[in-house]
This record gives structure tokens, C-alpha cells and sequence, in this order.
């Protein structure tokens, strides 16, 4: 991964007031990208977050053979008239798991493909395992190297397939879906994932032609179809970001309007912001958040959706650093995703960790020693530190520390948060936060 551009320093304890604009959905935009593969025709995405993985992932489109012209700042038009190479260089390997989303669109176009693995992260080791084991059951031949997995199918194609997932996992849905709308016959993944971005890209194929339904109890079948044409798609605006910001109004006192963000998208967050004392309002152009109360702690698992989203727990235990009692939080989706706690520790937050299931039923990670439950201690008043962002989704938590610490604290590791956030020095700084960019 590339090295950051800049560091921040942000000086703590002023409320946050203003309005910010929430952008595209990061983990939905990246999968309308990949989509494009599946036809000749153009295909136009717009409302396009400026973001680093979407130069990422149309760097690796224009390695293909997709023409790429920007219509406008927002909007992007993608033709693949034909595949140049089927194969993904070896040096996207962990770069991002956007290439294994790839292979069926490459199998469908070019009956073979070799494609970069994406690796473990510092969140969980995050195999491809059900991935490859669904497109073995679509007819795929699969080898796989060290860094690497190299694909191929017979001259007639994937075929349909009868897939229950052992996890409704949101990236093996993705990966199958894409897979199965230019299948022979009808595909079935039961245990689907149905995460608001799926929904967004069975939207997109929709409107390609292909014939996706989701059916009770997650189970999605797709009809295949010969054919697939352009199609013309705007992603549902960022949820992980609206819940950010959100956090950050009620933890730093302040009220901040997003702007485009939707209430049913965060119902789920919604709740529990309110159980902790914050508060929203439903505006004319979208939500604002503020604090209502004295904070309160609140026991919160995380799950699938529509159950609270793994990517807003980091800013809530930021939160409960600042609620009065102890709250308990069980992290069912990733082994691994509590590895930041340590850091706000040394800031003054009381947070233990522990490898029982706790404050809710047993997850997959029981009796695993894997340290996916925390408990908080609250209220602890923060000191400015020395912090660096270990993933996309701590750096958010690492700056809602540094906004209700005293002090001035300075951020390292920006790279990670700026490839999934928009702008965020700058959004945050236009609606009061001290946040100085110094250029490294
Ligand atoms: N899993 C397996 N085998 C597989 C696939 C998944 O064991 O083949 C496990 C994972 O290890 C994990 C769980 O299943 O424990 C859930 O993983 P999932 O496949 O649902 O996650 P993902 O598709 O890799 C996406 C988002 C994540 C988000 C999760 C859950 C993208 C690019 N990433 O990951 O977003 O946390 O769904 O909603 O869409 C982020 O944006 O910072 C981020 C990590």
C-alpha cells in the first residue's frame, strides 16, 4: 500500500456544528465498477465518492481493457468492448478484495482468468473460501498459487448452481451473483448476504437485464440470461460514513446535518445512538444528529445486516468511552476488528477485551481465543496522543478520539482512512473540527 500523503493534527474538545454531504457507498461503488465487465455496452455510474479505492479499482479496470472517461467530477463512463488481458497482475495482491469479485465477469468473458489474491488484513484473516467453493460448484476449474488463483471453465460456460453459505458472507454473495446472471440455468445461494449495497447492485444487473430476486429467509436466485446490456446506476449514499459523523456530532456536543443520508439505511444504528443519549432528526435534506441527553452505556453485538454493521462499532466504543457505566460490545463478523482499543487506552479510555462471547449469544469465534468482545468503561476524559490508524474504519475512531481529547493529536497511518472516506480533513473541518493536514 502506498504511503500517507499527509498527517493530521487535531486539536480536541470543540462541538462539531455544520452540515457535511455523504458521499457514494464505498462498498457499493467498487462492486457497480466490477459489474461492468459483464457487457459490451457503456455503462455510466454516477454520484462517484473521490476516494482512493475507486482509483484503484478503475486502474485495475483500465489494466483489462475498459475504456474509462469521466463525464463529469462524479461521474464515470465504462466500456468494455473487449477484455485485453484476463488476468490481474500479481502486485494487486492484497491490495484490496475487489479482484476476486472479478472472476466471473473474466470467466463469462474470456473462459479463463488469473487473479491476485487479496490476503489477510489486520481485521481477521479473511479467506475467499466460500467464493471459490461456489464457483467450483458453477463448473469452475480452480488452481490456486501462493498469491494468486488462477480459473478457468469449459467452452459452454458457468453453469447454475444450488449454494447455501456457511456464513452469510457479503462479498461471496457479491462474488456469486456476478457470477450466476450470465449462468446456464437457475441459481440459488441460500444464507445469502442482503446488506443494503447488495440491494444496490442487484438494482444495477437489473437494469442490465439480468433476473435476480430475494426471497424470504436469504435466499437469492438468479435466472441467468445470454446477455447483458448497459445500464446507467447511482450507488445508495455511504452508510458507514452518515454513522460517522453522526458519532461524532453526539460524542463531541455538537449537531451536524448529513446531507443525503436516509433513515432507513441507518434504522438499525439509529437505535442504538439513541439508547446512548444521541439523538437524530429527519431533515429536508437528509439526517442531523446531536446529543440529547447525559450519555448512557448499551450492550451491542454485531451482525449482519439488518443487524448493527460491524463497520459502526469503532466509532461507537469511541462513544461509550464517553457514556457513564460499562457497555459491552460482542464483534460477531471479524475475529480481529478490536486491535485499536490498545491505542485509545493509552489516551485514558477503560477498555477491556476479552475471547468470550459476551453480552449475547455464542458467535463462530467461541472458544477460538480470538479477543472479539469488549468491555468499556465510562466516562474517561481522553489526552491527546500520538495515534496511527491501523484501518480504514479505526482511523474514523482514532479522530473521534482526538476530537473529544484535550490536546492536540497527532494522526498517522491517514492513508488507510482516505481510502474509504471522502475528503474527511475537509468535511471535517467545515463543520468546526481544528484539523490541520501537514504534508509528509
Ligand atoms: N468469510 C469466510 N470465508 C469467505 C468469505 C468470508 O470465512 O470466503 C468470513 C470473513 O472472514 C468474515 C465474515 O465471513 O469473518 C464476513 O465477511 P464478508 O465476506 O461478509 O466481508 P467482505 O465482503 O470481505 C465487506 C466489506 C467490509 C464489511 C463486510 C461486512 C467490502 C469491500 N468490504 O467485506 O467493509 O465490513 O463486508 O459488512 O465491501 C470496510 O469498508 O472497512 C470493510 C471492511
Amino acid at each position: 500500500m502506498s504511503s500517507d500523503r499527509h498527517r493530521y493534527a487535531i486539536t480536541g474538545r470543540r462541538p462539531l456544528s455544520g452540515a457535511v454531504e455523504v458521499a457514494g457507498a464505498k462498498n457499493a461503488v467498487t462492486k457497480l465498477l466490477v459489474a461492468t465487465l459483464l457487457t459490451e455496452d457503456p455503462c455510466t455510474i454516477s454520484g462517484v465518492p473521490k476516494i482512493a479505492e475507486v482509483g484503484i479499482v478503475l486502474g485495475m479496470l483500465a489494466d483489462l481493457g475498459t475504456g474509462i472517461e469521466w463525464v463529469d467530477d462524479r461521474t464515470v463512463r465504462l466500456t468494455t468492448r473487449h477484455i485485453a488481458t484476463a488476468s490481474l497482475s500479481e502486485a494487486y495482491s492484497g491490495v484490496n478484495r475487489i479482484p476476486i469479485l472479478m472472476m466471473g465477469p473474466l470467466l463469462h468473458r474470456a473462459g479463463e482468468t488469473t487473479i491476485p489474491l487479496p490476503g489477510g488484513c489486520r481485521i481477521g484473516k479473511r479467506p475467499i473460501d466460500f467464493h471459490l467453493a461456489g464457483l467450483r460448484a458453477m463448473g469452475a476449474q480452480i488452481t490456486e498459487q501462493p498469491r494468486s488463483v488462477s480459473v478457468k471453465v469449459a467452452a459452454d460456460g458457468l453453469r447454475a448452481a444450488h449454494i447455501t453459505l456457511p456464513y452469510p458472507s457479503v462479498g461471496a454473495t457479491e462474488n456469486l451473483l456476478l457470477s450466476a446472471v450470465l449462468a446456464r440455468g437457475t441459481t440459488i445461494i441460500d444464507n445469502a448476504a442482503v446488506e443494503p449495497e447488495i440491494m444496490d447492485l442487484i438494482l444495477m444487473l437489473q437494469q442490465m437485464g439480468a433476473l435476480v430476486s430475494v426471497e424470504v429467509d436469504r435466499r437469492i436466485v438468479i435466472e441467468g440470461v445470454p446477455r447483458l446490456r448497459g445500464a446507467s446506476h447511482r450507488p445508495l449514499p455511504d452508510r458507514i460514513e452518515v454513522a460517522s459523523f453522526a458519532a461524532a456530532a453526539v460524542a463531541t456536543g455538537g449537531r451536524i446535518e448529513v446531507i443525503g443520508a436516509v433513515q432507513e439505511h441507518v434504522a438499525t444504528f439509529l437505535n442504538y445512538l439513541r439508547k446512548v443519549g444521541g439523538e437524530f432528526e429527519v431533515t429536508s435534506r437528509g439526517l442531523a444528529f446531536y446529543q440529547a441527553r447525559e450519555l448512557t452505556p448499551v450492550p451491542v453485538q454485531t451482525d449482519v445486516h439488518p443487524g448493527y454493521m460491524t463497520d459502526w462499532q469503532q466509532p461507537l466504543v469511541v462513544l461509550l468511552t464517553q457514556a457513564s457505566g460499562a457497555s459491552v460490545i460482542h464483534e460477531t463478523v471479524y475475529e480481529n476488528r478490536f486491535g485499536y482499543a490498545e491505542q485509545l487506552n493509552a489516551m485514558g479510555a477503560g477498555i477491556a477485551l476479552s475471547t468470550a462471547c459476551l453480552g449475547g449469544k455464542a458467535c463462530r469465534f467461541a472458544l477460538r481465543d480470538f479477543q472479539h468482545s469488549a468491555v468499556v468503561i465510562g466516562p474517561t476524559p481522553l489526552r491527546a496522543g500520538p495515534l496511527e490508524i491501523p484501518d480504514l474504519r479505526a482511523g474514523f475512531a482514532y479522530i473521534m478520539a482526538a476530537l473529544i481529547a484535550d490536546g492536540t493529536s497527532v494522526i498517522t497511518g491517514t492513508r488507510y482512512l482516505e481510502r474509504g472516506y471522502e475528503d474527511p480533513a475537509g468535511k471535517l473541518r467545515s463543520v468546526g473540527a481544528a484539523i490541520e493536514t501537514i504534508p509528509v
